[in-house]
């Protein structure tokens, strides 16, 4: 028996169709699921069959009567017990409720019966919602008129979770939100549309190549639209941290010939073109090693391009800059892995002055590195970024 869905509202002519039609007429004919639309005026008892009245306490707009309500929901209760269902779940959809997530999405689609409630009017006697409401949702932050699109909302997104509702069930892993990143873009024929090609990698035939771009736009797209959903991704998917090429090299800086490749990467990081992520450091690289910092630069084929300090004292890392044109391999994790290996005297490691929705704060979340406590809370844009990852903290 596949999942049942009520809706209670005042307008079923509004949800009917919709779950009538489609991807899901076409799965409810199937039998995967089976919807239902009750109408709330059929369980009014009073003659006029209204059911809403005036706020008590005053003010604009009208409220929906608890009565009928709870009998429409002991009604759908009843007819689920009759199919040998286990108790509905029930949803009030209000603008006041929690925001609903694909998470949400996910949780609901576990459901036997999932019940949700349309408001009207200016809201619901709150009663009824405390008798019968597992919890309230809200789809958005904006009020509509009524919580119909509301309903048809969580009910399209759960029951597309239903087992044989969409075609291909690797379809919906893929797309936004269910690995917590935003999807990437699709194209379809022609090849040039009005002057716009499709770009090459989705028609060179390699799949991998196809993943790897598609994997980077996604997380492109993520950091670019939502940063806040971009941090969650990453302090919950540990980047590794790519393998070192036989052409590469991490030496400690003594000649002046390397101070003078430091301070060009430096130049090249901070300078006003390339550096919007870098924090502008107080001194210069040569005048940090007086205050006990040790600078290591990177070279691939002997070709400087990247650098990284550590300061034994304090166990701080810091002047973490990487070539523009070095960018976008891996060479920052590898130089921030790098120089806490180089720091094993000291179980957790930081960084200081981390700036929120930059490249380098997503890069320490993805390697174990958390906002200190209390950091951030006060709105400050610069974080200290603090090594914290349990199984990791013994020395190496
Ligand atoms: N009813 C009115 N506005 C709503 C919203 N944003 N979400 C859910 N139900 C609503």
């Amino acid at each position: 028996m596949g999942m049942r869905v009520d809706i209670v509202t005042l307008f079923p002519e509004i949800c009917a169709p919709f779950l009538n039609t489609s991807i899901l007429g076409r799965a409810a004919d199937k039998g995967l699921f089976e919807a239902h639309c009750h109408q709330l005026r059929a369980y009014t008892t009073n003659r006029q069959n209204q059911t809403d009245d005036y706020p008590y306490g005053g003010g604009c707009g009208m409220v929906l009567y608890a009565q009928p309500i709870a009998d429409c929901l002991r009604a759908v209760a009843a007819q689920a017990a009759a199919q040998g269902r286990a108790k509905p779940h029930v949803v009030f959809m209000t603008a006041a409720g929690k925001p609903y997530t694909e998470e949400d999405a996910k949780r609901l689609a576990a459901c036997d019966d999932l019940v949700l409630v349309c408001g009207h009017y200016e809201g619901i006697d709150q009663r009824v919602i405390d008798a019968f409401g597992d919890e309230e949702l809200s789809i958005g932050d904006y009020v509509l008129t009524g919580g119909e699109l509301a309903s048809l909302v969580v009910a399209d997104s759960v029951l597309r979770l239903q087992p044989g509702v969409l075609a291909e069930e690797k379809g919906y892993q893929e797309e936004s939100y269910w690995d917590g990143l935003l999807e990437y873009p699709q194209y379809t024929r022609p090849e040039v549309w009005e002057g716009r090609a499709v770009p090459p990698t989705l028609l060179c035939g390699n799949h991998t190549k196809v993943d790897a771009w598609r994997a980077a736009q996604s997380r492109a797209r993520t950091r670019a639209r939502r940063p806040e959903l971009y941090e969650n991704w990453c302090a919950t998917h540990p980047a590794p941290i790519p393998r070192w090429k036989r052409a590469e090299s991490a030496r400690l800086v003594k000649t002046p010939a390397q101070w003078q490749a430091v301070a060009e990467i430096y130049r090249a990081c901070t300078g006003a073109d390339a550096g919007a992520d870098a924090p502008a450091p107080a001194a210069l690289p040569q005048e940090a090693q007086g205050q006990g910092w040790a600078f290591y630069l990177h070279e691939t084929a002997a070709n400087p391009d990247a650098v990284v300090a550590v300061r034994h004292a304090t166990g701080e890392i810091g002047w973490l800059y990487v070539q523009p044109a070095a960018r976008s391999q891996g060479l920052g994790r590898k130089l921030l892995d790098f120089a806490r290996k180089k720091l094993p005297e000291h179980p957790a490691p930081y960084l200081q002055g981390v700036g929120r929705h930059t490249a380098l704060y997503t890069l320490c979340l993805g390697m174990g590195y958390t906002p200190a406590p209390g950091d951030g809370l006060a709105g400050e844009c610069t974080l200290k970024m603090v090594y914290t990852r349990q199984n990791e903290t013994a020395p190496e």
